[in-house]
């Protein structure tokens, strides 16, 4: 191993311990005698082991597994041919050619976080912005759609996905259990036991806003968006026995693969592409703008570029960088703004709650967390691990006569978006339209594709309850007839062994479900 402290063995620096006091002896702890017993005022060796015991903090609930690396992204000042201010106030985005540093971690969802990066999982393309007006954060997947469109879902749908607390094995029968009850999961499940749900690696998939956001120009008008990352690389996927392959000889290829292009100067590059829907409800769409388990079909909202990411450089320490970086939804810059989508509130309050949590409440004045191109002048104060003050003096709140920070001027229209009005109540939003979108995404596939989705599809559910494997058949076959019978031949079960179930209480069924059902019967 070489040197890296870059100084030749002569020149090397001493080891000391954290107060700074030279370690003279780093191999033997101090004991009476050669052989013991060892005295409680041994500083050093308590000091030392004591940290060691500290070592970890709780791994992300979901995402453990992931890998950070820094660069770029660079705005084209316009949105397809227009220009871009038309749309959004967004610093970052308004002139060509301005780059702004990013942070991006690139993650599985499900494993730990020495688990194998090759699992059948939707990816984390989480994206930081160290932007003029302070971070921005887009915290995305590699798929365009989710399991579920209501945050209440989410520890539900991750228990279901998680390892069996009794076996701790993740088992298909349990995952399948809840997404049999979960019809709007059907999309996911199509994209995620096709090829798609194994990236071949990092550098060579696509990234995916998934929830719907909203831009605000100058003038407070908004529209709603939704964003896309395209690999300059390609997408490429690995098939069920590709991954197999990989995984026994390496668990982690996806964090080398991406470290090793970045050393050799093969840096890995994505576009930005927006889509963009006026801010309502469009009663005109077979869904709502709102659902993250829809797309937006391109010809009507076509993705049109807006700027490049490039990523040239590797984190020096996985545990400074990569463990303690903490991206949310919330994290948003003047310009932009969230939309009432029912997953992204939820997620914007879940992310900084578990940081607080598992890195601890002053997380954000860490280098990787800090705003770095924007000052922070807050009145919060203290707590855990305080590393600095921002703003020192006598005057920690706000309004004072006497010092201390002031409100920024507010914008010049404050008030934007539709009105809004309603009761409150608890509904699951009209549209649901849980098959369309998944069996148009089927009818998509080249056949390959198709073939490798219904192998894995027919594996996991030979592993599930016969009630269980009804269901999906049900499901399966609206979504799209082909589908629904060549995964029911997969398991032995035909269209007429499952007709006899009802739809699901509750559920809403358009006109074309119910033409599928009636074909059951
Ligand atoms: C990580 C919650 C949905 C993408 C996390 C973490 C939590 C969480 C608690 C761990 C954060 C940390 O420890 O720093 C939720 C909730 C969701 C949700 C409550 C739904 C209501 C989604 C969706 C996406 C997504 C739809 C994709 C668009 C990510 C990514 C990370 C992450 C990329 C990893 C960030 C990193 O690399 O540090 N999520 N999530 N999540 N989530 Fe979500």
């Amino acid at each position: 191993m070489t040197d890296v402290s870059g100084k030749g063995s002569q020149q090397r620096d001493v080891l000391t311990n954290r107060q700074g006091h030279p370690v003279h002896d780093n191999q033997n702890q101090r004991t009476i005698g050669a052989r013991g017993p060892a005295t409680l005022e041994n500083y050093q060796f308590l000091e030392k082991i004591s940290h060691f015991d500290r070592e970890r903090i709780p791994e992300r609930v979901v995402h453990a597994r992931g890998t950070t690396s820094y660069g770029w992204f660079e705005a084209y000042g316009r949105i397809g041919d227009e220009p871009i201010s038309r749309y959004t106030r967004a610093k970052l985005f308004q002139e060509a050619g301005r780059r702004t540093e990013v942070a991006v971690r690139f993650s599985t969802v499900i494993g730990g976080r020495d688990s194998a990066e090759t699992a059948r999982d939707p990816r984390g393309f989480a994206v930081k912005f160290y932007t003029e007006d302070g971070n921005w954060d887009l915290v995305g997947n590699n798929l365009a759609v989710f399991f579920i469109r209501d945050a209440i879902k989410f520890p539900d749908v991750i228990h279901a996905l998680k390892p069996d607390p009794v076996t701790f094995r993740q088992e298909p029968g349990r995952i399948f259990d809840f997404m049999s009850q979960t019809p709007e999961s059907m999309h996911m499940l199509v994209n995620l036991f096709s090829p798609r749900g194994i990236p071949a690696d990092y550098r060579h998939m696509q990234g995916f806003g998934v929830n719907t956001y909203k831009w605000v120009n100058e003038q407070g008008e908004t529209v709603l968006v939704k964003y896309h990352w395209m690999p300059k690389q390609g997408v490429r996927s690995m098939t069920a026995a590709d991954a197999a392959a990989v995984q026994a000889t390496d668990l982690g290829h996806a964090t080398k693969d991406l470290r090793d292009a970045i050393e050799r100067g093969d840096h890995p590059e994505w576009e930005l592409l927006v889509q963009i829907m006026s801010d309502d409800e469009h009663p005109e769409l077979d869904f709502d703008p709102l659902d993250d388990t829809k797309v937006w079909p391109e010809e009507q909202f076509p993705a049109r570029p807006v700027g490049r990411m490039v990523l040239d450089r590797n984190v020096e320490n996985v545990f400074a960088e990569n463990e303690q970086i903490s991206f949310g939804t919330g994290v948003l810059v003047d310009g932009l703004d969230f939309s009432d989508d029912k997953m992204l509130v939820g997620r914007t309050f879940s992310y900084s709650d578990t940081q607080r949590y598992r890195v601890g409440p002053n997380y954000l004045q860490l280098p990787v967390n800090q705003a770095r191109h924007a000052e922070v002048r807050t009145n919060q104060r203290d707590g855990q691990m305080t590393y600095h003050v921002d703003g020192a003096g006598h005057v920690n709140y706000e309004p004072s006569l006497l010092g201390g920070p002031r409100e920024a001027p507010r914008p010049a229209h404050d008030e934007q978006g539709p009105l809004v009005s309603g009761r409150l109540t608890r509904k699951r939003i009209p549209r649901t339209n849980d098959y369309k979108q998944a069996g148009q995404r089927y009818l998509l596939m080249e056949q390959w594709e198709r073939d490798d989705l219904v192998l894995n599809l027919v594996t996991a559910l030979k592993e599930c309850d016969r009630r269980v494997q009804e269901r999906m058949v049900w499901h399966f076959l609206l979504v799209e007839d082909d589908l629904g019978l060549r995964v029911g031949e997969g398991i032995g079960l035909g269209p007429d062994e499952v007709s006899h179930l009802d739809p699901l209480p509750g559920q809403d069924l358009t006109e074309e479900d119910r033409n599928r059902l009636a074909k059951l019967g």
